[in-house]
């Protein structure tokens, strides 16, 4: 008798844990049923991969979404549009909304909100503050909650966590991986008054610089071991980082961003003015370079977008009150699939970056790998499509990607998400099937 399948994609090339091999997936239940050969007759929806690469879903484990508070930047319904349109099928997203998320009754608010309307799987961070910081361990394990998020430099919003007394409170509450934002809020005070009475924006990195960056990695790994808590030191920027972090994978894991691999100052200040500003800042090549070679000697454990839409009219305002942040979501995979093609890192490297790795670093259940059993994710993807990305393209509200205009190599084709294909050639299908995603439930 043959198996019978609710969906069967064929004749790709699928990227097996063990490589990438020719075959067939069988999915049933959402799930992946059979890797191997299967009849044309096995029943079910049919997805033909011919001249395809069929990856494990990609994950972005930092998007900013604005729900609730500012949507006219973006909303949980558009953010996710733009992800499964880019190749994501699973988004963790940041506490820094208004309210900001940090109690229970936020994070419930977000996935009632979430169901129903989000093309993409989805979890969402509790955000640490000093008022919440002895009850993090209940809050970071609440369904749908992909851990702690901690800002220890002030960035968009009000969440803020900046002296060595109170990280240690939120590294003592709880037993999942924190992840941080980097810089050291003290030196960034001291230092505002080089740009507060107006400058120009190529003076972000000079203002947040390397020193404060380095700072607060420091700090940070000190209490991390002195606590014995994992944390994940997100969008990392500095060479000097790199160094220190290599020295302490025991404990830390290391996000870097597509933004940060691709534009490098002066050059991105000059061509993009305050659409290059972010927290922490893109800085000169010999960074860019040192990430570059952190990726590959396996430092950087995933890449994530930091999708964090802002208008242009906002963006317009002169700096330093121009927000920070650059929508992303969309554009992470076809950037580095470009650079798979550049040959700045190998097609296995990135998925480990976009797949496992955060399926590693949260302990994900069931994502993050094309294996029997796992949740049925693919990013279907052309390795040889040429295409220019444009902002016309971009789903997000805001309208704009700092890449507008740029040729790639490398695309997605197709998003498909528990068996559901979500977006194909472009353009979103079905309705949208997001929800939460599991954890490891021994963490
Ligand atoms: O540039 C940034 N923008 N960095 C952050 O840490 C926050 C983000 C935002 O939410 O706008």
């Amino acid at each position: 008798m043959t198996d019978t399948f609710d969906f069967v994609i064929h004749g790709g090339v699928v990227f097996t844990p063990g490589g990438p091999v020719e075959l067939d997936v069988g999915v049933r239940a959402g799930k992946i049923a059979t890797l191997g050969k299967i009849d044309g007759d096995a029943g079910g929806r049919h997805f033909d991969a011919k001249g395809l690469t069929v990856l494990p879903g990609c994950i972005d484990e930092q998007v900013h979404f604005r729900e609730p508070g500012p949507t006219h930047k973006e909303d949980l319904e558009s953010g996710t549009r733009g992800a499964v349109l880019g190749g994501i099928v699973a988004v963790f997203e940041m506490p820094n909304t208004d309210p900001a998320t940090t109690t229970e009754a936020a994070i419930n608010d977000k996935i009632a909100r979430a169901t129903g309307r989000c093309w993409t799987d989805f979890a969402f961070y509790v955000g640490a503050s000093p008022e919440n910081a002895d009850e993090l361990y209940a809050l970071e394990r609440l369904p749908g909650c992909c851990g702690i998020k901690m800002f220890m430099g002030s960035s968009t919003g009000t969440l803020l966590v900046a002296d060595d007394e109170n990280v240690a409170r939120v590294l003592k509450s709880g037993s999942r991986r924190v992840t941080v934002h980097s810089e050291d809020d003290m030196r960034l005070q001291e230092r505002a008054a080089l740009v507060a009475g107006g400058a120009d924006v190529s003076m972000h990195p000079e203002w947040r610089d390397v020193e404060t960056a380095v700072r607060s990695t420091q700090r940070l790994l000190s209490l991390a071991h002195k606590h014995h808590r994992r944390v994940h030191v997100l969008h990392v920027t500095t060479a000097e980082e790199m160094a220190l972090l290599a020295q302490h994978k025991d404990i830390a894991t290391v996000e870097v961003l597509p933004q940060h691999l691709t534009l490098a100052a002066p050059e991105c200040y000059q061509r993009l003015g305050t659409l290059a500003q972010m927290n922490p800042p893109i800085r000169e090549a010999r960074h860019r370079d040192a990430l570059w070679k952190a990726i590959n000697d396996g430092v950087v454990d995933c890449i994530g977008s930091d999708h964090a839409p802002h208008t242009l009219e906002e963006k317009a305002r002169p700096y330093p009150r121009s927000p920070s942040g650059l929508p992303g979501v969309q554009t992470t995979v076809p950037l580095m699939l470009n650079h798979v093609a550049e040959g700045r890192l190998t097609l296995q490297r990135f998925v480990d970056l976009m797949t496992a790795g955060p399926a590693r670093i949260f302990g994900i259940a069931g994502k993050g790998r094309i294996a029997v059993g796992y949740d049925a994710d693919f990013t279907v993807v052309d390795l040889k499509a040429k295409r220019t990305i444009t902002n016309a393209w971009i789903a997000s509200r805001t309208g704009w990607t700092a890449f507008d205009g740029m040729d790639v190599t490398g695309w997605p084709i197709a998003t498909i998400i528990r068996g559901h294909v979500a977006m194909r050639d472009d353009a979103v299908l079905e309705k949208p099937v997001g929800a939460p995603v599991k954890f490891q439930e021994t963490l």
